[in-house]
């Protein structure tokens, strides 16, 4: 642990977990620089059952058997759930099983853990949300004397360019476009690490099977959801061969290590329509205001955009806190 990291950096993280967010709750759960207070569970890339059996069984093997959880949205604010089996497994994890364990969600709602953690901390807490935003939308409206216990919400979400869900959007902004924009528009520091240093952070191969061959079963664990993971992202255009992306594990690494992750303060709108751009973000990195009100544009909150990372750097990292 370096100078910095001395006193662990406190954080929530909000997950739909998923493939990659269980990559990410084992980052956050066992790097000593990090002092994870409270898991939040929406749904997304599965269902919210799913992603709260998901989480359970991911920190009890990372170690993590302390830190509370709880289920929250299992829809968005105005749409249907849609998930995103066709990536992740029908389970959400790769169709692995996970070891049995004793933990269970606490009887509260998601929202009410988000509060209660917040307004309890001595200090700023930092929300790291890697799944549509629909219960921080929900928190934000619900308790809005929260933000000033938020240090930070760092999101992954969005891109600069192209989507994944469509064309346009990204799927966890496409997944609850309203609540993306009301956390947009918030008045916290907000980081949006989105599609770009996304499939930037990446593992190789060779990572995987090496991973999958260990006598460890967290290990094995991490290896199989790489392994799934490299299956997934090949049929993709943004995958590098040999490689495969860390997704959300990536986000947690620019809060660890801010300084390998590069970032443009800018504007971001969603697009609210219904159409083929419902869920793109728009990134405005002009610098000016061009046709728009120059005072309009200026009113807007700066959203700090990663547009690139340093991915060898946040590899080294992720691959730290396994055993
Ligand atoms: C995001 O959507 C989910 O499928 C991943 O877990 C990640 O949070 C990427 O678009
Ligand atoms: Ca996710």
């Amino acid at each position: 642990m370096n100078e910095r990291h001395s006193t662990p950096i406190p954080v929530i993280l909000d997950v739909d977990t998923g493939v990659d967010d269980a990559l990410a709750l084992t980052l956050a759960a066992r790097h000593p620089a990090l002092d994870l207070r409270a898991v939040t569970c929406t749904a997304g890339n599965v269902s919210l059952d799913h992603v709260v059996r998901n989480t359970l069984g991911v920190l009890a093997l990372a170690g993590a058997s302390g830190v509370p959880v709880a289920g929250g949205m299992d829809r968005p604010l105005l749409e249907p759930a849609r998930n995103a089996s066709y990536v992740h497994g029908e389970n959400g994890i790769a169709d692995l099983r996970l070891p049995a364990h004793e933990l269970t969600p606490e009887p509260v709602h998601a929202v009410e853990l988000l509060r209660r953690t917040l307004l309890d901390a001595p200090g700023p807490v930092t929300i790291i949300a890697l799944a549509p935003l629909t219960n921080i939308a929900v928190l934000l409206r619900m308790y809005p004397e929260v933000v000033r216990k938020i240090a930070r919400i760092t999101l992954m979400g969005g891109a600069i360019g192209q989507g994944n869900a469509t064309a346009a959007a990204e799927f966890n902004v496409w997944h609850d476009p309203e609540a993306a924009q009301i956390v947009f528009d918030a008045p916290v520091p907000v980081t949006m690490y989105g599609l770009e240093p996304f499939y930037e952070v990446t593992c190789d191969h060779a990572d995987a099977a090496r991973l999958s061959d260990s006598p460890e079963p967290l290990n094995q664990f991490i290896g199989g959801l790489l392994t799934h993971l490299a299956g997934t992202t090949a049929t993709t255009d943004r995958a590098t061969p040999g490689t495969v992306a860390l997704g959300d594990a990536g986000a947690v690494c620019a809060v660890l290590d801010p300084a390998g992750a590069q970032v443009r303060p800018a504007p971001v709108s969603v697009c609210l329509a219904p159409g083929v751009t419902r869920g793109q973000t728009v990134v405005d990195l002009r610098g000016f205001a061009g046709t728009d009100d120059a005072a309009a544009r200026d009113a807007r909150p700066r959203i700090d955009v990663v547009t690139n990372a340093d991915g060898a750097r946040y590899r080294e990292l992720f691959l730290s806190v396994l055993p």
